[in-house]
């Protein structure tokens, strides 16, 4: 068997990794020379990934059976769909599917029109009078989102972002000034995130477990948001701060979401993530996105004790199938440029693999390009470091001396997953659960 994978960062590397584990050789068409894809795949493409002319070419060639599709950015650009008109077999959704990301607005009306929970109060703008006046008559705090694809940075919230409701129309105002812009003014929710991941191919998901992306750039989650600083996996037993009914909801909303989805707009293929907030009332739906997540595609494939290949293979000729786990847990943290999420300034990686590995730590290569044996980062994210096992101690001191084994210029948030970080959480959501009506 053969498969095509497209895009070249971490959660690409997960996806090649569990690819290869069936016995697939592997081809990649990625933007940049991510040193861990061009280790496993039998041929690496340099070049853009979102032509899809040049993706259609090169899969001429390479004549996969399969064909998976990492980042959101070439479903948005019409590459499933080129591929799938061509007769590929395409383990991703088309771009009309994907809308449920690329265009929030649509997403909540969607939700609002199909009456599926987990909706919040939602209002798109794309004129700067209106959204002041409407921002002047509400009374409760709100987040200002993009209505388009912002790579999980573009969302700012009252109270962390921003204080006042003046602070807000500003912010509202400069976004909406090219008069072609569109942006949601939400209702804020309160609560611990989740990222809930399945892979549709019908009527049913079939759910991942749940993961904990840090969204925010510095420790003691502080700072602009980013793609993802690191995230937290405790497998099927779910987070320790996560009650397990929540979860039930979660998914039963987005089973609900795709089953209408698939009957009044167009079928849904391929994975699905959906990011939720767990609320005193239940969880609410923050976004959807049209793919993994990254990083959390790390923590569930480590896990998941099938190759994504054979779940591919299997849903897209209309087969059930189950997903197997290990019962560990599982810490990720990120390795990126110095001022990564606001001003990004790349600079040389030097990594001891060996070191690494001897420490009992994955390494997961992401958006970086390999020169010699050099590594030289871009302005996205560089590595993600893993530690896994039962006991979330032992699993955080692996993470000491990184210093030593990666030599360079780069940030790393210390306080991902760590006991202390855990507790904080479970002591935020007893508060939050107790207000319950
Ligand atoms: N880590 C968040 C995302 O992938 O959207």
């Amino acid at each position: 068997m053969r498969a095509l994978l497209i895009g070249g960062g971490g959660r690409e590397h997960a996806i090649g990794l569990s690819i290869v584990k069936s016995g697939t050789e592997l081809a990649v068409i990625s933007p940049n020379k991510n040193p861990g894809l061009m280790r496993i795949a039998r041929k690496v493409i340099i070049g853009d990934e979102n032509n899809g002319r040049f993706v259609l070419r090169n899969a001429d060639k390479l004549k996969p059976d399969y064909v998976f599709i990492g980042p959101e950015s070439p479903v948005a650009h019409g590459v499933s769909d080129i591929l799938v008109e061509n007769g590929f077999n395409v383990f991703a959704p088309s771009s009309e599917a994907a809308k449920l990301e690329t265009s929030k607005a649509f997403c909540r009306k969607f939700m609002s029109e199909n009456q599926v929970k987990g909706n919040i109060e939602s209002t798109p703008f794309s004129e700067p009078d209106k959204a002041e006046r409407f921002i002047k008559n509400i009374d409760y705090d709100f987040v200002i989102k993009p209505d388009g694809l912002t790579g999980g940075k573009g969302v700012v919230v009252q109270g962390v972002h921003f204080k006042s409701r003046e602070d807000g129309i500003r912010i509202v105002r400069e976004y909406l000034v090219s008069g072609t812009a569109k942006l949601l003014v939400e209702k804020k929710v309160i609560g611990e995130e989740f990222s809930l991941q399945g892979f549709v191919k019908g009527p049913k998901i079939s759910f991942l477990p749940i993961v904990q992306d840090y969204k925010r750039a510095f420790e003691g989650d502080r700072g602009p948001n980013t793609g993802g600083m690191g995230s937290i996996c405790f497998s099927e037993m779910g987070l320790p701060f996560i009650d397990n009914g929540t979860v039930d909801k979660a998914k039963e909303i987005l089973e609900d979401l795709v089953r209408k989805f698939n009957r009044k707009v167009t079928s849904y293929v391929g994975p699905i993530y959906g990011g939720f907030v767990a609320t005193h009332d239940g969880p609410k739906l923050l976004e959807i996105n049209a793919r993994l997540g990254d990083p959390e595609a790390m923590n569930v494939l480590s896990l998941m004790e099938t190759s994504i290949m054979d779940v591919a293979a299997r849903m897209l000729h209309g087969q059930q199938t189950r997903l197997e786990f290990r019962d560990r847990i599982n810490v990720i943290k990120y390795v990126v440029p110095r001022g990564y999420g606001t001003k990004p300034t790349p600079s040389t990686l030097e990594i001891d693999e060996e070191k690494i590995m001897i420490k009992g730590l994955r390494i997961f290569y992401a958006s970086v390009n390999l020169d010699g044996d050099r590594i030289k980062q871009t302005s996205s994210r560089s590595v993600a470091l893993m530690s896994e096992g039962t006991d979330i101690e032992e699993i955080n001191s692996r993470f000491s001396g990184i210093s030593s084994m990666i030599k360079g210029e780069y940030e790393m948030r210390n306080d991902i997953g760590t006991a202390k970080t855990i507790e904080r959480k479970k002591r935020a959501m007893k508060l939050i659960m107790s207000q319950k009506a």
